[in-house]
């Protein structure tokens, strides 16, 4: 069986006091959402421990966005996984195309960051899409593929969730087309050989349109930017019909 499941990537938002704000408003408001619906929030490393302890006793799961592949070293700015385990983290973003794109990481890193992550629990949502101009010229399948091929090298496909996020949809108000969504995930479904894995799409994701992605065969859940970061707007996208 595959689980559905509904994160948001705060990005880098949020304060404390922001993030206790947003939680006030948005637990209440998902009670009546089905319980196998699994929500993740993937929050800034600074919100971890405030996060963490609102969420004792309720249905969120903590997330984190980016996760180191040593246990500890001197790796200026970076976190490690056994860090993240101790707060009460379950989930990690890794490979996020803005950390492709601004932070110089490649598939060689999202591949030994996946496996640093499976080794300490946390369960890894790796993101994979293609640009704009690779969409243009008919290179989408190849880019996505060798995403997959190269960042999947010895990694477990049991404890793995998938994101496809074109990178032209991000934060764009450009959704992808759904019937198009649907096709692509099912392409990355095709490359791999656990059929329970998780895929999700992202980009632009809103309350308007998430009946019309959950109801894709292939669409197992969403990763949220912007709609994430009201409380409203999240309820919205975690109570779809
Ligand atoms: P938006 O929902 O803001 O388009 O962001 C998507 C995303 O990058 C989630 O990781």
């Amino acid at each position: 069986m595959r689980k559905v499941i509904i994160a948001g990537n705060w990005k880098m938002y949020k304060t404390q006091s922001e993030a206790s704000e947003f939680l006030m408003k948005f637990i209440s408001q998902i009670d009546e959402a089905p319980e196998e619906r699994e929500v993740v929030l993937c929050v800034p490393f600074t919100d971890l421990t405030i996060v963490s302890k609102s969420l004792h006793g309720n249905r969120i799961r903590l997330g984190a966005q980016n996760v180191h592949w040593e246990e500890c070293g001197a790796f200026t700015g970076e976190i490690s996984a056994n860090m993240l385990t101790e707060m009460g983290v379950r989930y990690v973003i890794v490979g996020h195309s803005e950390r492709r794109q601004y932070f110089g990481e490649t598939d060689e890193t999202v591949n030994l960051r996946l496996k640093a992550a499976q080794s300490s629990g946390l369960i890894p949502i790796l993101c994979v899409g293609e640009t704009k101009q690779q969409r243009d010229a008919g290179e989408a399948e190849r880019v996505i593929i060798n995403q997959l091929k190269n960042g999947l090298v010895g990694i477990s496909q049991d404890k793995l969730v998938i994101a496809y996020e074109p990178i032209w949809a991000i934060g764009t108000g450009e959704t992808c087309e759904v019937k198009e969504a649907d096709r692509v995930i099912g392409l990355i479904r095709a490359q791999l050989t656990n059929p329970n894995v998780t895929i999700q799409y992202g980009g632009s994701v809103k309350p308007s349109n998430i009946d019309e992605i959950m109801a894709q065969p292939q669409i197992d859940g969403v990763l949220v930017g912007g709609a994430s970061l009201a409380a409203d707007d999240f309820a919205g996208i975690v109570n779809y019909k």
